[in-house]
C-alpha cells in the first residue's frame, strides 16, 4: 500500500481514537520518528500547548497529558517578591471573555487568506503565587506518566524607559521558588518561558522605544543566571511581534543570538497589535491567524541562528508546523488551534478530548498534516538516514 492510501486509511481508522502509543506506532508504519527536544529536554513528539487560557488548571494539563502532547506551557505567572509585591500586577488581571472568530490575512502573500483568531480580555496569572506552585507541581506529577513535560512561563519586572533599576528580588525569588518545586519532583535543568507580552508591542510608551526591547532582551538571561538557582535554569525567551518594521524583529532576535551569556532558546514570535481595534471596551488587541504565520516564517527565513528555536503562531495544520520546521524549530506551541470550532476536527467529540481531536487534525490529516508534508518530502528528496524531528530541524536549514 502506499503511503497516500495508508495516510488517507489512517485518518479515518484513528477518527475514533489515535493509535497507542502514538510514536512507536507512526515509527513503525512510515518510519518518522517525531522525538525532538525542547529547553534541551527529550520530548516524544514535537506538539505542545502554548502558554494562555488552556493551561491554567491541573485538570486542563492532564487532559493534554493523556492526549498526548509532548509538552505543555503552564499560563504566564507575574513575578513576584518575597514580600508579595509585583512590579507587573498591572498583568495579572482574570480573563473575562475570549471570542474565537474568523479573520482573513492583510499580508501581500497571504492577503485574503481565510484563518482563525482569539480575542480576550485578560492578561497573566491572577491567583495567588502559592496557588500558582501548587499548580506547577500537580501538572508535573500528572503528565509524569505520560512523558509530558511541563515548563512554566513568567512574566518579571521589566523597567519603562525612564526607570534604571531592575526589580532584581522578583528574578531572584520567582525563579528559586520555581525551581524548589520542579527540582521536588523532578531531574535536571528547569525550562522556563520568559514571557515579553504582545500587550507591549501595543504600548505607545514601550514600542517606540527600540533600545528598551534591546536591553530587556540583553539583560533579562544575566538577571536569571544570577539568581542563585540560575545555573539549573533553562531560559526561553518568547519574543512578541513589536509595533515594528520587520527589521526590528531581526535586530531583537540577533540581540538574543549574539549575546555572549545568551538565554538557552527562543520562542517565536507571539501575537501581532491591532492598536484601532477594540474588544469589551478596551482599545487595542493581540490577533494571530495567517498575518501572524506568515510574518513570522518570513522573518525566520531571513534569520540564520544557531540558538534552538520553539515555534509559536498561527499553527493550525501540520503543513504549517512543517514550514517552522523547515526554519529550524524544534518544537511547536499552539493555542488557537485547540479553540476551533467542532467542524474544523473530523475526530468525534464524543469520545476524545479537544486536544486528541487536535493532534489527530495535526498528524493524520491527508492533505494538511504532518505525516503529509514530511512523507511528501522524503519522496522529493530523501532524508539523511534514521531522521527524527530534532534532526530534521536542522537538517532543512543547512540545505540553505
Ligand atoms: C487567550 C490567549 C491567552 C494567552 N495568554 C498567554 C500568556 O499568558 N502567556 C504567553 O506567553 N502567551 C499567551 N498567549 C499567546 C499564546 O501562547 C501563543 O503564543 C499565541 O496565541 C500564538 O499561537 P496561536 O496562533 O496558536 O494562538 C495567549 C494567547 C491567547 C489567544
Amino acid at each position: 500500500m502506499n503511503w497516500h492510501t495508508r495516510l488517507l486509511n489512517d485518518y479515518e481508522r484513528f477518527s475514533s481514537g489515535l493509535p497507542r502509543p502514538l510514536e512507536p506506532y507512526i515509527l513503525e508504519t512510515y518510519g518518522i520518528s517525531l522525538a525532538s527536544e525542547y529547553a534541551g529536554h527529550r520530548i516524544k513528539n514535537p506538539f505542545g500547548k502554548a502558554s494562555g487560557q488552556l493551561s491554567l488548571n491541573a485538570h486542563q494539563v492532564q487532559r493534554d497529558a493523556e492526549a498526548g502532547l509532548g509538552f505543555a506551557v503552564l499560563k504566564t505567572l507575574i513575578a513576584e517578591n518575597e514580600a508579595g509585591a509585583q512590579s507587573m500586577k498591572a498583568w495579572a488581571i482574570p480573563a473575562t471573555k475570549m471570542t474565537v472568530e474568523e479573520i482573513v490575512g492583510t499580508r501581500e502573500p497571504v492577503r485574503g487568506q481565510h484563518g482563525w483568531t482569539v480575542t480576550w480580555k485578560g492578561r497573566g496569572w491572577s491567583e495567588r503565587f502559592s496557588d500558582y506552585l501548587k499548580f506547577f507541581s500537580r501538572s508535573i506529577e500528572s503528565a509524569g506518566s505520560h512523558s509530558m513535560l511541563v515548563v512554566p512561563s513568567v512574566k518579571y519586572h521589566l523597567p519603562k524607559p525612564e526607570e534604571t533599576q531592575w526589580n532584581r528580588s522578583e528574578y531572584e525569588f520567582t525563579t528559586s521558588e520555581l525551581y524548589r518545586t520542579w527540582h521536588t519532583l523532578r531531574e535536571g535543568c528547569m525550562p522556563l518561558e520568559k514571557d515579553f507580552s504582545p500587550t507591549l508591542a501595543g504600548d505607545e510608551s514601550f514600542s517606540r522605544e527600540r533600545e528598551t526591547i534591546l536591553n530587556w532582551l540583553r539583560s533579562v538571561p544575566d538577571l536569571i543566571r544570577e539568581t542563585s538557582v540560575g545555573k539549573d535554569i533553562r531560559l526561553g525567551l518568547k519574543i512578541f511581534n513589536a509595533a515594528q518594521h520587520d527589521d526590528f524583529q531581526l535586530e531583537m532576535l540577533n540581540a538574543v543570538e549574539h549575546h555572549p551569556r545568551r538565554a538557552d532558546y527562543v520562542i517565536y514570535g507571539n501575537r501581532l497589535f491591532d492598536p484601532n481595534k477594540s474588544y469589551e471596551g478596551v482599545r487595542g488587541v493581540a490577533y494571530g491567524g495567517p498575518d501572524l504565520s506568515d510574518r513570522n516564517l518570513s522573518v525566520l527565513s531571513q534569520w540564520p541562528h544557531t540558538i534552538p528555536l520553539s515555534a509559536t503562531g498561527n499553527i493550525v495544520t501540520g503543513a504549517m508546523a512543517f514550514e517552522y520546521l523547515r526554519r529550524g524549530c524544534t518544537s511547536f506551541q499552539m493555542h488557537t488551534l485547540f479553540q476551533l470550532p467542532d467542524s474544523e476536527f473530523a475526530m468525534k467529540s464524543n469520545s476524545s478530548s479537544r486536544t486528541e481531536r487536535a493532534l489527530h487534525r495535526l498528524l493524520f490529516h491527508p492533505s494538511h498534516g504532518f505525516l503529509h508534508a514530511l512523507l511528501h518530502d522524503r519522496e522529493r528528496h530523501p532524508w539523511p538516514s534514521g531522521s527524527n524531528v530534532l534532526e530534521l530541524a536542522h537538517y532543512y536549514p543547512s540545505l540553505g
